[in-house]
């Protein structure tokens, strides 16, 4: 059986106060058998929702990293860094590094490999353009990009892996896809997981949908057979909208 996961991207948004008053919040609400809920902070703000968190089943993620274990690369944050946090998931291959930051497919599978490495939980971003969609490329185009993403990771490592469908029309626009689109494409998504690790790793992957999730739209995408959970940006800075997903 996947494991329910319920993630909140914060990508670039609060301050340091927001973050504490966010944490502090909600951590009595959240029910601990429903689901586990990662909390994807900035950088310069693990550490405070790391101590606000304590004593929960929250757990933290950080947004990026780079691959390298130390050295010259300025700005950079490393997997050793991370770890000093106990931060335990990590976003990779999200849209938004993929077209902002001209991150590529290698570079997506160098981070997710390195990450694993140091049993650094990935939560590995895939998701078509609106211009796929519509040429009816989706399949094709999530295969490829799952394949690139997933080079060389064994079907041990892959098991640490939890993957979020993010179509990236549906991403910051209010445009969710449908739940039975969702539920139909992560369905693929797990066939190709059968195809590359067989169908007991694909029967216990969990592979959650982004993209514009609200508190009204969590319950019936979860009733979906392949949906197990969610990516959540906007909603996931509103505390009360929050709650309402987690607690669905
Ligand atoms: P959204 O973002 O919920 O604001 O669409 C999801 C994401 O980018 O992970």
């Amino acid at each position: 059986m996947p494991k329910t996961i319920i993630a909140a991207n914060w990508k670039m948004n609060f301050n340091i106060n927001d973050a504490r008053k966010f944490i502090l919040g909600i951590r009595e609400f959240v029910e601990d058998d429903k689901c586990e809920v990662i909390i994807c902070a900035p950088y310069v703000y693990l550490q405070a929702v790391k101590e606000c968190a304590k004593g929960t089943s929250i757990k933290i993620g950080a947004q990026n990293m780079y691959y390298e274990d130390k050295g010259a690369y300025t700005g950079e944050i490393s997997p050793l860094m991370l770890k000093d946090l106990e931060v335990e998931y990590l976003i990779v291959g999200h849209s938004e590094r993929r077209a902002f930051f001209n991150e590529s497919d290698t570079i997506i599978n160098k981070k997710l490999k390195t990450a694993l490495k140091y049993n650094i939980k990935p939560i590995l971003c895939i998701g078509e353009s609106l211009e796929d969609r519509e040429i009816s490329n989706t399949n094709s185009f999530l295969e490829q990009q799952l394949r690139k993403d997933l080079k060389n990771v064994s079907s041990k490592e892959v098991q640490n892996i939890v993957i979020a469908y993010e179509p990236i029309w549906a991403i910051g626009t209010g445009k969710t896809a449908t739940s039975a689109m969702a539920n139909e494409t992560i369905g693929f998504v797990r066939n190709v997981i059968e195809k590359m690790y067989g169908k007991e790793v694909s029967e216990n992957i969990s592979i959650v949908y982004g993209g514009s999730v609200k508190a009204d739209t969590i319950k019936e995408q979860m009733e979906k057979e392949h949906i197990n959970g969610a990516l959540v940006g906007g909603a996931s800075l509103i505390m009360d909208e929050f709650l309402n997903i987690v607690n669905y």
